[in-house]
């Protein structure tokens, strides 16, 4: 059985009160009898959450008696550390995670980053032992070498409640490895509890990047359970 990924994106949302109660409701979920007591198989399943900066060392305790794999940040300086300031760089955040996601067309879109900036960020990201993960959104988006996860994110289907159809995504992400050498591409873009198989099971896909259904602990709960 192939490796997958599950990543939570929780862009710019929750408060520490309820990223607490978001860790006490899966982990509840994951040891309640009720519910199915699921063990995730660290080796099969990466479970890993990307919260925002003000919440990584919050979030780093909680995930110790959790399930989860590991901790991700959104956003990564391009710069090394000194003089930019509002910047967050590597060092910072090897700190706390051990991923980043590089390039999500969020931040392309309100933020202005460019294949360039993109390219120095996940050189910075590399050169302190953080793993990329860089979104593209399509096989034609230019993925800086040594990128070692890829998240196909098309843009009509983030946040829409429209994903993409997972036969399409799963032909995206052969010609994004063919394209590129990448070991693990990911889909994202309104994935849920209802279609994350459909996207696992294909074979060229290894996982999810999630963002909306993400935030409801119950729902990631179901997305783990049912990945
Ligand atoms: P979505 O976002 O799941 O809310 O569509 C995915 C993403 O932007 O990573």
């Amino acid at each position: 059985m192939k490796k997958i990924y599950i990543i939570a994106n929780w862009k710019s949302n929750k408060t520490i009160l309820q990223a607490g109660e978001w860790f006490q409701t899966l982990n509840n979920l994951l040891a309640s009898r009720r519910s199915g007591q699921l063990t995730i198989n660290k080796e099969k399943k990466e479970v890993i959450v990307c919260p925002p900066f003000t919440l990584l060392p919050f979030v780093k305790e909680l995930i110790v008696n959790s399930q989860l794999s590991a901790i991700g940040a959104q956003n990564i300086s391009p710069f090394n550390e000194g003089a930019y300031t509002g910047e967050i760089n590597a060092k910072q955040i090897k700190e706390f995670a051990d991923y980043v996601i590089i390039g999500h067309s969020e931040r392309r879109k309100y933020f202005n980053e460019t294949d360039e900036i993109l390219e120095k960020k996940v050189k910075m990201a590399l050169k302190h032992n953080l793993a990329p993960i860089f979104c593209t959104q399509g096989v034609n988006t230019k993925i800086p070498q040594n990128a070692e996860i890829v998240a196909y994110e098309p843009v009509f289907a983030i946040g829409t409640g429209n994903p993409d159809t997972p036969e399409n995504a799963d032909q995206v992400a052969k010609q994004i490895k063919e394209k590129n050498r990448i070991q693990y591409v990911l889909y994202g873009g309104s994935v849920t509890s209802d279609n994350v198989k459909n996207f696992i099971d294909m074979p060229n896909i290894d996982g999810v990047l999630v963002g909306g259904a993400s935030l409801d602990a119950q729902e990631f709960y179901k997305i783990i359970q049912k990945a």
